[in-house]
Order: C-alpha cells, then structure tokens, then sequence
C-alpha cells in the first residue's frame, strides 16, 4: 500500500480529484467505484470545478456506488442516490444510465444484490475504486466481522455506525438500520483502490490498517493483500505515523 500525505482536507481533496481526473482523462471509458461520506465531498466538488474549467468529461464514465440504506428511495434526501446527486453527478454530464447505486427500495432485496454484482461484471468491473474508512475499520458498510469472502449484501449497520452518520439526519433514530452494501470481494475485485483518510478521528483506524495483520474483525485490513492501493491521509489522519513514501 502506497500511503500519500497531505497537509489538510483541502490538500487531500485536491490530490485525490486529480488523480480521478488523469485517470478519466487515460481512460475515457473508465469504471470507478465510489463512496458517500464526509470524507469524498472535498474531492467531488473538486472534481465539479474542473468539469467546469477544463471540461473533463465523464459522458463515457460508467459509475458504481458502494452502497445504499435500506428503505430510503431514490429521492430520499438522505439517501446516497441524493447525496452524489447534490455532490456529484448533478454538476457533470455523467448519462443517468451509467451512474448505478444499489436500490434501497427493491422489492426482492437480495435479488437486487446479485444484480448489483451481475451489473458490476457486465461493466467489465471496476477500474478504481474510491474508499472512505470508518472509525472501526468498516469499508462500504462492511462491519468488522464480515467474511472477506462476501459479495454485494445485505448489512445490519454497528450502533457506532449510525451514531456516526446520524449527523446526516434530523435525528439519531431516523438513520436506517439495514443497508446494501458491495462485499469485501466486491471491493477486492476492483483493479486499484484509493482510500481517503481525514482527520483525527480517523487515526486509530489507520494506524490499524498500517500496522494490523489482515483479519476480519477489521475490514479495511483485507486491502493489505490487494495489490494496488493508495492511501492519501492527511496530517492530523497520520500525525506521526511513518509514511513510506
Ligand atoms: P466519513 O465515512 O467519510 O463520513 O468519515 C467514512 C466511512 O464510514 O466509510
């Protein structure tokens, strides 16, 4: 794992948007998997003010989010459909038949799951795939725990993960309790993985993931065994960990 160091969110922001950017612009077809959180809105609105200084175009993109709660349609505003509408996709000319997220709302969940995966392979799969990292290790909605064998699924979300994301809602006991979610396999499959650390909240956990062994009961350890990994953490994420360049 190749770990980059940034001054501050706004420098995090910055690095991980051109590093999208110049893969899109190698790759004008390219697949990318992407995340929802605090942690990416730096690098979507980057990402939005290239698209309109420099036009970088995202027509032949296709996109695939790593995840969705449970119960919240499409329209939703607190879904993850919205939330890369509002920060992404509404301000880039990225077609709506590219741009997938798993369906909150499908009738047959678990029918939704094998299709989510069966849409993953039929894009050719996932060129880069961008991952915030939660405090206790989670990647998408993978509690610790999951088996690092699982496949788009259907997640009961930790207590820790919806305390933190209860900030999203008016309150606390509105954040679902179910989500789908890519599979830690899912994740693995994609052929590079950029993961954005911010903060310190965040440095537990990344101090985990650099010096951890890859076990279940911290998801994010798995991306020890992937061969192409980039961390870009900030300051305050890292403060004093050794980076390696
Ligand atoms: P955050 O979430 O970006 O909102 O910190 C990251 C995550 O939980 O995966």
């Amino acid at each position: 794992m190749r770990v980059i160091e940034a001054e501050d969110y706004q420098e995090l922001s910055n690095l991980a948007a051109d590093y999208f950017i110049n893969k899109i612009k190698e790759n004008p077809e390219i697949t990318l998997g992407l995340a929802t959180g605090g942690t990416p809105k730096g690098t979507y609105k980057k990402m939005v003010e290239d698209h309109a200084k420099h036009g970088t175009s995202y027509r032949r993109v296709t996109t695939f989010n790593l995840d969705e709660y449970v119960g919240l349609g499409s329209d939703h505003p607190n879904s993850y459909h919205q939330f890369m509408e509002t920060h992404l996709f509404k301000d880039i000319d990225l077609p709506s038949t590219q741009k997938h997220l798993p369906n909150g709302i499908a009738l047959d969940i678990n029918k939704e799951c094998i299709e989510y995966e069966q849409a993953i392979e039929r894009s050719g799969g996932i060129d880069v795939q961008l991952l915030g990292l939660g405090s206790n290790g989670h990647i998408g909605f993978n509690e610790p725990g999951t088996a690092f064998e699982t496949r788009t699924h259907v997640v009961e979300l930790a207590p820790s993960t919806r305390q933190a994301n209860a900030r999203f809602f008016n309150h606390a006991d509105e954040v679902p309790q179910r989500a789908i979610t890519m599979g830690i396999s899912t994740i693995m499959q994609s052929k590079e993985i950029v993961l954005l650390v911010s903060g310190e909240s965040k440095h537990h956990a990344l101090k985990e993931l650099l010096i951890r062994q890859s076990d279940e009961g911290f998801p994010a350890s798995v991306l020890t065994k992937h061969p192409h990994v980039t961390i870009i953490a900030d300051r305050s994420a890292l403060s004093g960990i050794p980076v390696n360049g």
